[in-house]
């Protein structure tokens, strides 16, 4: 699918405190177009993950609406978001969640299996998305043979493998150097630019955040800024 247009349309979160709601995210109000590629910033515990999560279609809202392409997510059934999941969404989370017992090819293949890819397309694919991750030497190594730049390279041929329209990454670059740090960012916008997907990056680096064309700032579970490059 290509790239949907997201709209937050008064988003909030809540978990059961002691007898009330504690709210995560209060009235989100914002719209994500196709395509663009978006930095979220903010102080630890602020909502960024939460807020991934529901743009991901991980999670539901308390209050208020995620509209893709104007069309309500909820006014869809639990079958439908979970074949959107696996097949519009990218996922890269910040501790790379590559499952211990497969190898790095049969990370990268899992998805585009339980999209129904016959067997001998994934594997050609799941190379050559190694490939072009610079990892296709380590394609049977097992994840915990893996440096974390290279774990996370997996993780994002993986989460690529479905051509997603929406690339969704939790701190990617969280536990990086800095030349490790490049190179996953080069790489996931290579995958955005080849798929025209969008691209939003949570990150508490500055240097990554100044990659994306436009930067959001959450504190407190609100959008405290909201900058487009010119
Ligand atoms: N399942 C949950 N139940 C209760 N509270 C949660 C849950 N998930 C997250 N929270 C709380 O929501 C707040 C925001 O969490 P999170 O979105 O993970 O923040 P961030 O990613 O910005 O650090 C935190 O206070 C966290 O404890
Ligand atoms: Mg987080």
């Amino acid at each position: 699918m290509s790239a949907p247009t997201i709209d937050l349309v008064g988003v909030s979160k809540s978990y059961e405190g002691f007898g009330e709601p504690v709210f995560v995210l209060r009235n989100l109000v914002g719209s994500i177009p196709g395509g663009e590629y978006v930095s979220i910033e903010g102080p630890s515990g602020c909502g960024k993950t939460t807020l991934l999560n529901l743009l991901g279609l991980l999670d539901v809202p308390s209050e208020g609406e995620i509209r893709w392409d104007g069309r309500p997510v909820a006014a869809r059934t639990e079958r439908e978001r979970a074949r959107l999941r696996l097949t519009s969404v990218g996922f890269i989370f910040q501790r790379f969640y590559l499952l211990p017992t497969l190898t790095a090819i049969e990370n990268v293949a899992l998805p585009m299996r339980a999209a129904g890819v016959a067997r001998p397309e994934r594997e050609e694919r799941a190379h050559e998305l190694l490939r072009e991750m610079g990892i296709d030497h380590r394609a049977n190594a097992l994840p915990h043979q893996l440096s974390g730049g290279e774990e996370q390279r997996v993780a994002i041929a993986r989460a690529v493998a479905n051509e997603p329209g929406l690339v969704l990454a939790d701190e990617p670059t969280g536990e990086l150097d800095r030349a490790a740090t490049d190179v996953v960012l080069t790489l996931l916008e290579a995958a955005r630019a080849r798929a025209k997907a969008t691209l939003v990056v949570v990150t508490h680096n500055p240097l990554v955040a100044a990659r994306a064309q436009r930067h959001l700032r959450l504190e407190d579970g609100r959008i405290v800024a909201d900058r487009t490059e010119a």
